[in-house]
C-alpha cells in the first residue's frame, strides 16, 4: 500500500471511531432485573401495595416503589428519554413499548430455600426467575404484536430487544441473607462465587436471546443502611470511621471486585458485547461518609421510621400505624424534608439520594469502561 492510501486509511479509521464515540445509542427500550434498588412495583404487583407515605415526595401517593419518589431507574429512562419503567408483574395498565421491569423488592441472584414469610423476607422472583419472565416476555410480546393494534401500541418491536439497554443492580440480598441465617463472614464469602456464576449465567442467556448492551451497577455499601446497624449493637460488631457496619461492607466490597471479574470474563466470552461496570458502591459510600459535604444529613437514620438510635424499628416500618383508644395514629413518620436526608425507610435511598447517585454516575466517572449513560453501547449501533 501506497503512504498516501495508509493516511487514507487511518483517518477514515480514526474518524469512525471517533463518530462511534460521539454518537447516542438511541437505546428504544431498557429491560430491568433487580431487588428493590430498582423495584418499580414488581413485589406491589404480587404481595400488595408499598403504602403511604412510600411515592409522596413526586408520584404522591404510593407508586410501587420502596422510596418516597423516583429510583435511580427512573432517573435513567429519564434521561434516555423513556418512559418509567412499568413493571412486568403489573398487568392492569401497563405499556411496555419502551422496556419492561422484572426487578421486585427482595430478590436475590440465588433463589432462596426460604418464603418471603420467612427469614429475612426475600422475594420468590429470583434473577433465574426475573430471566424465565424476561424470555417468555420477548416470545410473547412478538405473538401479540405481529396482531396489531393495541397490542402493537404497548409491546416492544423485535429488533428493540438488541438494540435496548439491558440493566441490572441485584446482589445485596443475597449477601444478607447469609447472615440472616446466622452464618459468619467466612461463610457468606465461601457462597459469593455461586452468587456470580448463576449471575454470569443470566447475562449470557439475556446475550443469547439478543441482548448487546448491558448496564451493571455493582452492590452497595450495605453495612450503612439502618436495618443492618439496627441488627447489630456496636458493642459487638466493627464499625468503621462512618460508623457503618465493617464486615457486611467488606464482604460487599468482596462481592463486587469478584463481580468485576465476571464482566471481564462475559467481555470475553461474549464478544458482541458492550458492558459497563458502574461502581454504585463507592458513589453511595461517598455520600454517606461525607454527607455534610454534599448537602445531606443524618446518613445513618432513617427519615420514615420509628425510634432508636437509627430511628429504625423493624417491627415499625415507614407508614406504619398503631391503634391508641381506637384512633389509628401514624408511628413510622417521614422526616420534615425528605430532600436533605439520605436515607428513605431504613433500608432505601430517598428520593433526593438516588438522584445525586444517578448525577454521579450518568456521565461515565465511576464505570468501566468510563463511558456515559447514552453510549453504553460502545459505538455497537452504528
Ligand atoms: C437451597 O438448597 C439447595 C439444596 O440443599 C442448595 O443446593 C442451595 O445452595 C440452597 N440455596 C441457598 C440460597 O442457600
Ligand atoms: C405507550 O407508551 C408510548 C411511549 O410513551 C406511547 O407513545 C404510546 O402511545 C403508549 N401506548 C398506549 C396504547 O397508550
Ligand atoms: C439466628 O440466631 C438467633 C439468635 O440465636 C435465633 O433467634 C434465630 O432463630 C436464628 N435464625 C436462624 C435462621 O437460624
Amino acid at each position: 500500500m501506497r503512504l498516501i492510501q495508509v493516511c487514507a486509511l487511518c483517518a477514515w479509521l480514526f474518524m469512525s471511531l471517533l463518530s462511534d464515540a460521539s454518537s447516542d445509542c438511541d437505546f428504544p427500550a431498557i429491560f430491568n432485573f433487580g431487588d428493590s434498588n430498582s423495584d418499580t412495583g414488581g413485589l406491589s404487583a404480587a404481595f400488595g401495595q408499598a403504602g403511604p407515605p412510600h411515592g409522596e415526595s413526586f408520584f404522591h401517593h404510593p407508586a410501587g416503589r420502596y422510596c418516597d419518589g423516583r429510583l435511580v431507574i427512573d432517573f435513567i429512562a429519564e434521561r434516555l428519554g423513556l418512559p418509567y419503567l412499568n413493571a412486568f408483574l403489573d398487568s392492569v395498565g401497563s405499556n411496555f413499548s419502551h422496556g419492561a421491569n422484572f426487578a421486585t423488592a427482595g430478590s436475590t441472584v440465588r433463589p432462596q430455600n426460604t418464603t418471603l414469610r420467612q427469614t429475612g423476607g426475600f422475594s420468590p422472583f429470583s434473577l433465574d426467575v426475573q430471566f424465565n419472565q424476561f424470555s417468555d416476555f420477548q416470545r410473547r410480546s412478538q405473538t401479540f404484536r405481529n396482531k396489531g393494534g393495541l397490542y402493537a401500541a404497548l409491546l416492544p418491536k423485535a429488533v428493540d430487544f438488541s438494540r435496548a439497554l439491558y440493566t441490572f443492580d441485584i446482589g445485596q440480598n443475597d449477601l444478607t441473607a447469609g447472615y440472616f441465617h446466622n452464618m459468619s463472614t467466612d461463610q457468606v464469602k465461601a457462597y459469593v462465587p455461586d452468587i456470580l456464576a448463576q449471575f454470569k449465567n443470566v447475562v449470557e442467556y439475556a446475550y443469547d436471546h439478543g441482548g448487546r448492551s448491558f448496564w451493571i451497577h455493582n452492590t452497595g455499601p450495605v453495612g450503612c443502611l439502618p436495618y443492618i446497624l439496627d441488627l447489630h449493637p456496636e458493642k459487638t460488631t466493627r464499625m468503621d470511621r462512618a460508623g457503618c457496619a465493617a464486615p457486611y461492607n467488606e464482604v460487599a466490597q468482596y462481592f463486587n471486585r469478584q463481580l468485576k471479574a465476571a464482566v471481564l470474563q462475559l467481555r470475553e466470552e461474549l464478544p458482541l458485547a458492550a458492558i459497563t461496570y458502574v461502581d454504585v458502591y463507592s458513589v453511595k459510600y461517598s455520600l454517606i461518609s461525607q454527607a455534610k459535604k454534599h448537602g445531606f444529613m443524618e446518613p445513618l437514620r432513617a427519615c420514615c421510621g420509628h425510634g432508636g438510635k437509627y430511628n429504625y424499628n423493624k417491627n415499625i416500618g415507614c407508614g406504619g400505624k398503631v391503634k391508641i383508644h381506637g384512633k389509628e395514629v401514624l408511628v413510622g413518620k417521614p422526616c420534615k424534608d425528605p430532600s436533605v436526608w439520605v436515607n428513605w425507610d431504613g433500608v432505601h435511598y430517598t428520593q433526593a439520594a438516588n438522584k445525586w447517585v444517578f448525577e454521579q454516575i450518568v456521565g461515565g466517572s465511576f464505570s468501566d469502561p468510563p463511558i456515559p449513560l447514552n453510549k453504553a453501547c460502545h459505538g455497537l449501533h452504528h
